[in-house]
């Protein structure tokens, strides 16, 4: 058959595999079930939610543990401890598998990239029915329907893509935000990072798409969108009409019911005077810049390709904070990079002191072959490492409690997102910043923005308490 474009062929895949379900289910007397584990980045949980949003639209319904019909893990590969707790994962499940006749598990995401991967899965882990990566998450149905109609495990890795399939369906985790992602892949090569092996090159998704998307999920409750990228600052310089991510941004912003915008990552290398302008310009950007450092130290900046200096990252925060004084500045630092001295670390311990984050997440650097870094000298042994890390840890620990407590005492909006995991008569909500906020409130008010007052600083977050809204 000739399809008109991909996303035809794929929902009429769908529905044909809603048909065959359905009869299943009536002859087993039950529904059939699903689970995703994500592992990982936004992108990961965006992808996430693509997946489930076919799996739903086949009818298989969400339950909430990995005893399910169809069960599938969206792998993570940026450290070598991501991929250790997969095969952890899929040891345990044979078991289930064998209590649950006819559960399909499926793999995909950035691991399924590695061929050494995908072997010894296909060696070790023959309970798996279907591996993908993230370049063809798209076809989920089209191999559910492969490996029912030839009951041989299904294997589909694409090296690499220039296609970007629009207007499949997908399940919102959370009614009231989403992802929404404008470049896929990332271009930049540094050393220590293997996203450019197992993402491939960059690519931006057209305006008109991002806007088209933010306005279904807007018409469909969505109050806040998070722009997804590698490098978010890098948006829009390949298109056929480049546009640059100040001038998309500016257009998010002007979508009519859309209540706040955040984006992740920016690359400091990308971050434009323009886009710091646009910052400050509207209310609806969130008051949060995620910035990874990775490293104070110029001679290690240079051998992980990052392409800046520890003088201009400062610069950079300095003019950040001068156009828009109440942001929060997040970051990623590595430690243990090969060849870090103690000179090194020192400089990155310095930025930390100056630059005033509001946190960082701090990795030991993990090796990943196929790497530049991982066959770089030097590499600097484990228990220097640790302590390295353990310094680390502290400053940041300590620098954040200070920071956040700039807010103590102030009323400000927060967008109520979940009844709190630990009281039930509170909710949880995020600020513009991006900090937590617990207060005295009931389930309702999830999904709202409403003013609290920030009673008291925890560190990492407030209690609070809500005021006349
Ligand atoms: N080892 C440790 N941390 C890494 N990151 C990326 N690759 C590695 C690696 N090989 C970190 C970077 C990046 C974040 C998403 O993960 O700090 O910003
Ligand atoms: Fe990895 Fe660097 Fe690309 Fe980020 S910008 S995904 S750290 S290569």
């Amino acid at each position: 058959m000739e399809w008109l474009n991909e996303s035809e062929k794929q929902l009429s895949i769908i529905d044909s595999l809603h048909h065959q379900l359905a009869e299943a289910e009536t002859s087993a007397g039950s529904k059939k079930t699903y689970h995703v584990v994500t592992f990982g980045c936004q992108m990961n949980a965006r992808d996430s939610e693509k997946l489930a949003g076919i799996l739903e639209r086949i009818g298989y319904v969400e339950t909430d543990t990995e005893d399910a019909d169809f069960l599938i893990y969206n792998t993570c590969t940026v450290r070598e401890n991501a991929n250790l707790r997969v095969y952890g994962r899929l040891g345990q499940v044979k078991k289930l598998k064998k209590n649950r006749p006819g559960m399909l598990i499926a793999l995909c995401g950035c691991m399924m990239q590695e061929p050494q991967v995908v072997e010894k899965i296909r060696k070790s882990y023959r309970h798996v029915d279907i591996i993908f990566g993230t370049h063809n998450i798209f076809k989920l149905a089209e191999l559910i329907q492969e490996r029912l109609a030839t009951g041989k495990t299904v294997v589909d890795i694409w090296k690499d893509t220039d296609q970007i399939v629009e207007n499949l369906p997908n399940e919102r985790k959370y009614p009231f935000k989403s992802g929404i992602n404008i470049t896929f892949g990332c271009n930049n090569f540094c050393t220590y990072c293997i996203v450019p092996y197992v993402r491939g090159r960059e690519r931006s998704r057209l305006p008109e798409d991002i806007l088209a998307e933010i306005r279904q999920a807007v018409a469909d409750g969505v109050k806040e969108v998070m722009l997804l990228g590698q490098n978010v600052n890098s948006y829009g310089k390949n298109l056929e009409h480049p546009v640059t991510f100040a001038a998309l941004l500016k257009q998010v912003t002007e979508v009519e019911g859309l209540e706040r915008v955040r984006f992740m990552t920016s690359h400091p290398k990308d971050l434009s005077d323009e886009l710091i302008e646009v910052l400050g310009s509207s209310e609806k950007i969130c008051r949060h810049l995620h910035l990874p450092l990775q490293s104070g130290s110029d001679r290690i900046l240079q051998k992980m390709n990052r392409h800046y200096t520890k003088a201009h990252y400062l610069d950079l925060v300095e003019k950040i904070r001068t156009a828009c004084p109440d942001i929060s500045i997040t970051t990623d630092i590595i430690v243990g990079f090969p060849g870090e001295t103690e000179e090194d670390f020192l400089e990155t311990m310095d930025v930390v002191q100056k630059a005033d984050f509001d946190s960082a997440f701090t990795f030991i650097y993990s090796k990943r072959t196929g790497t530049p870094a991982a066959s770089m000298p030097d590499q600097v042994p484990e228990d220097v490492i640790k302590d390295r890390f353990d310094r680390l840890l502290s400053l940041v620990q300590e620098k954040a409690a200070q920071a956040s407590g700039r807010f103590e005492g102030m009323t400000v909006p927060v967008l109520v997102e979940d009844v709190n995991d630990h009281d039930a008569s509170m909710v949880t909500g995020r600020m513009s910043q991006n900090i937590l906020v617990h207060f005295p409130g009931s389930k309702d008010l999830i999904g709202r923005i409403v003013n609290v007052h920030l009673k008291c600083s925890k560190g990492f977050y407030y209690i609070g308490e809500l005021t006349d809204n």
